[in-house]
């Protein structure tokens, strides 16, 4: 059931949290299907719920870097990108600390994460979220939080409560409803547990925002569809049910278009407004990264035969849009 956030939902949801159950959290990013990281049940009723391969390992929400470091090894590059972009749309890959070091406990030992939340690999990744009713959540629940995001396994990602309930519906047990998400794209999946920082996902912090902090080269890995390093990367993913044409100067019969800038070149005034959506009439990338995946899904249900995409430009969030995009073009 959706029920508005406020601090008498936001304590129900964390006794739920605390007695292993399901709840839909909104982050900045998108909205999360959140569970007692260190719940071993709970956890598998994630996987359960989004129908997600086992092998495609949870971030941790938590509420900050000392916080995240009671489970991950903090190095130089993880405190430096902490310091930046936490609390916010950042994931760090890090390594797991050892179970014996481990302050919380370790492995399936009570108050280390599951290991199934990490699928049972050497690292974890952290995120420290932003949005306030996020931020309530992790606290009252006094727990790390394991959330993916709430809409079933290779579908779209969730901007509004709506959506999650319309991809997940009864398998939640409480969704808190916080309006539309302000970033609308996933957080930016930044590996620092290797030789050099990589990214392994665009998202919410441009790879040039984060190597201008590190004063490293960044790395970015668009992953082998065959063998992803990240399940993310898998290359059918947040994927509308109609086929996607990208770049496209023109619409052809049957389209709806999804639009970025003008449209006048692109469809006549006849043309059924329900069958155009605009990412962003003043080309504001931002903008158009918080409209993408809702109007996808709006398009997605108009009745017509495919969608039509203008181009966006590959810079800043726009690299995290067309990453979305291509997957979403992906056959
Ligand atoms: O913005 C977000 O990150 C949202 C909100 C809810 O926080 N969450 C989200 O989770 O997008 P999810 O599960 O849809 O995506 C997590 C990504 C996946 O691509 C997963 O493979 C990758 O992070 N990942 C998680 N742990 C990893 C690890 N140890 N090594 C490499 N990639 C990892
Ligand atoms: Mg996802």
């Amino acid at each position: 059931m959706i029920k508005t956030a406020n601090f008498e939902s936001i304590a129900e949801a964390a006794a739920i949290l605390r007695d292993g159950g399901l709840v839909g959290m909104p982050t900045e990013t998108v909205y999360g299907l959140a569970a007692d990281a260190t719940n071993g049940e709970a956890v598998a009723k994630i996987f359960a719920a989004k129908g997600r391969p086992s092998f495609n390992p949870l971030i941790i929400h938590v509420m900050n870097l000392a916080q995240a470091g009671e489970f991950v090894e903090v190095n130089e590059w993880a405190r430096a990108a902490a310091g930046s972009f936490w609390p916010g749309p950042l994931t760090m890959v890090l390594p797991k600390l050892p179970p014996s070091t481990h302050p919380a406990g370790g492995g399936d030992v009570k108050g280390g994460i599951s290991e199934l939340a990490s699928a049972g690999l050497e690292t974890l990744a952290v995120r420290v979220p932003s949005h306030k009713v996020a931020r309530a959540l992790i606290e009252a629940a006094g727990v790390p939080l394991a959330a993916p995001s709430a809409n079933v396994s290779g579908t779209l990602s969730p901007t509004s409560a709506a959506h999650v309930h319309d991809s997940l519906g009864d398998k939640v047990d409480m969704i808190l409803a916080a309006g539309a998400c302000e970033i609308g794209l996933e957080s930016t999946v930044l590996d620092l547990s290797g030789e050099a920082p990589l990214v392994l996902r665009p998202g919410g912090v441009s790879a040039e925002d984060i190597c201008e902090v590190l004063g490293v080269v960044v790395g970015y890995d668009a992953g082998d569809p065959e063998a992803p390093k990240s399940p993310g990367q898998l290359l059918k993913h947040y994927a509308p049910n109609l086929p996607v044409r990208l770049n496209a100067i023109d619409v052809r019969e049957g389209e709806a278009l999804l639009a970025f800038g003008r449209t006048k070149f692109m469809v006549g005034p006849d043309f059924p407004a329900e069958w155009v959506r605009n990412l962003s009439e003043t080309q504001d990338l931002h903008e158009a990264a918080a409209n993408l995946f809702a109007m996808l899904k709006s398009l997605d249900g108009s009745g017509a035969q495919g969608i039509a995409v203008m181009a966006v430009p590959d810079v800043g969030i726009g690299v995290a849009i067309n990453d979305r995009l291509k997957r979403a073009a992906q056959k």
